[in-house]
């Protein structure tokens, strides 16, 4: 736990029956680990637990409000978020975790978080099993992962509401949200320094002015990267095909259509950068003909196709001693046998191999379940997780 010792840490506490747990764990931060903690408190907190206890354990007043009258208190949302090291809201109710997916901010805890990086930030959930369960909660705890927050995710075990019995919600046991956060402070170094370069989502091979070829790539696994390699402390571009998605984070994004933009964009970047992950479903076909908008009495039978360049070939050929090349490969049969082809014939370091015919894998989906496999024998099978996870497992590896 070194890396967690003098870190200065903003806890949020919201109105959840595990509060009471909280005082434990700013004890633990403030006499163990020598943590500056600072404390906020939304009103709903307030009634579980009076501010006292913290206090006590801080040697600092709890905030619990934007007005303070007789005091200058000015603009300290924003400095108290801009002193913190990180910004831990625990427990975090499925309110909090509602009102930032929404960007609301009506009380001193909300507006802080919305003033903060979302990379910062941690919500140690807990809640009803039937509340986590809500597809409403969800869907915001999706939002927030995909902005680029941090969630850790409650236990399954006894709940609050005895006549329920078990189930999944629990605040996670103070030795998991400690070794979270000790785990953030390490990974917000890994890449220090480093310039990494990504691609995300399909390309589009127009046949004429309004009809293409594409594939189902969202670009959730291209942003998902690009987000934990800014978290590592690495300099990012993404280079993201056309999508849906808005990636949030301070690292440059590049939106480019075609293959052939793809090419340009990316090789523009590539001598400069350290690592290069590949998660772009690049278009390898594409029409032979681009025409203007055809008249539907006049849609050919057959179109002429060719494949468009190989970037991660070319890439490839190009990269020097020090640099990373890591390719994705989308394959639905004899996946390893094919994508070790691969990796040896474009010489990358690193392929990740997804097969969409998977529940939850590959395309689209929030969820990816992958197999790494790397020179000389390298090979490590990943469960089915989040993408943010993943790419988090795929960023420390590069940098290990
Ligand atoms: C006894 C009791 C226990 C509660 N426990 C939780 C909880 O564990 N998680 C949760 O999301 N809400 C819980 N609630 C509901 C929240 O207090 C309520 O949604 C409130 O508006 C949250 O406000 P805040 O997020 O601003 O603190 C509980 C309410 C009561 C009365």
């Amino acid at each position: 736990m070194e890396a967690l010792k003098g870190k200065k840490i903003l806890v949020g506490i919201t109105g959840g029956i595990a509060v009471y747990k909280t005082a434990s764990l700013i004890r633990r931060l403030t006499y163990d680990y020598d943590c500056e903690v600072q404390v906020v408190m939304t009103d709903h907190a307030q009634e579980f637990m009076t501010p006292l206890t913290f206090e006590t354990f801080t040697d600092r007043p709890v905030l619990t409000s934007m007005w303070e009258s007789g005091q200058k208190i000015s603009t300290r949302h924003i400095d108290c978020v801009s002193w913190a090291d990180m910004l831990l809201i625990v427990p975090a109710t499925a309110n909090i975790v509602g009102k930032t997916a929404a960007g609301i901010s009506d009380d001193l805890l909300s507006t802080m978080i919305l003033a903060s990086e979302p990379e910062k930030c941690y919500f140690a959930l807990a809640m009803n099993t039937r509340m986590y369960q809500n597809p409403f909660f969800q869907k915001n705890r999706e939002a927030l992962l995909a902005a680029g927050y941090s969630i850790i995710e409650p236990e399954t075990g006894p709940l609050a509401s005895r006549k329920e019995g078990e189930g999944k919600g629990r605040l996670a046991d103070e030795k998991i949200i400690l070794q979270a956060i000790n785990d953030y402070f390490v990974f917000r170094k890994k890449l220090k320094g480093k310039k990494v370069l990504i691609s995300g989502g399909p390309t589009r091979e127009f046949i004429d002015d309004i009809r293409f070829i594409s594939n189902p790539s969202t670009g959730k696994m291209g942003i998902a990267l690009a987000q934990a390699a800014f978290q590592a402390g690495a300099s990012v571009t993404l280079v993201l095909g056309p999508t849906q998605i808005s990636p949030s984070g301070a690292f440059e994004t590049v939106r480019v259509n075609t293959a052939e933009e793809m090419y340009k964009e990316l090789l523009s970047c590539f001598d400069t950068a350290d690592i290069v992950i590949m998660a772009a479903a690049i278009e390898d076909i594409k029409p032979e003909k681009r025409s203007g908008k055809i008249k539907k009495r006049a849609i050919p039978n057959e179109i002429q196709l060719s494949k468009t360049q190989d970037i991660l070939k070319e890439m490839g050929k190009r990269k020097k001693d020090y640099q990373r090349l890591v390719g994705f490969s989308v394959e639905t049969e004899h996946e390893e046998a094919s994508s070790l082809q691969k990796l040896k014939e474009k010489n990358l370091d690193f392929i990740i191999v997804n097969n969409p015919l998977k529940k939850g894998a590959a395309f689209g989906h929030d969820t990816n379940q992958c197999v790494i496999l790397g020179k000389e024998g390298f090979r490590l099978e990943t469960p089915l997780m989040s993408k943010q996870e993943l790419a988090k497992k795929i960023i420390s590896l590069l940098a290990d």
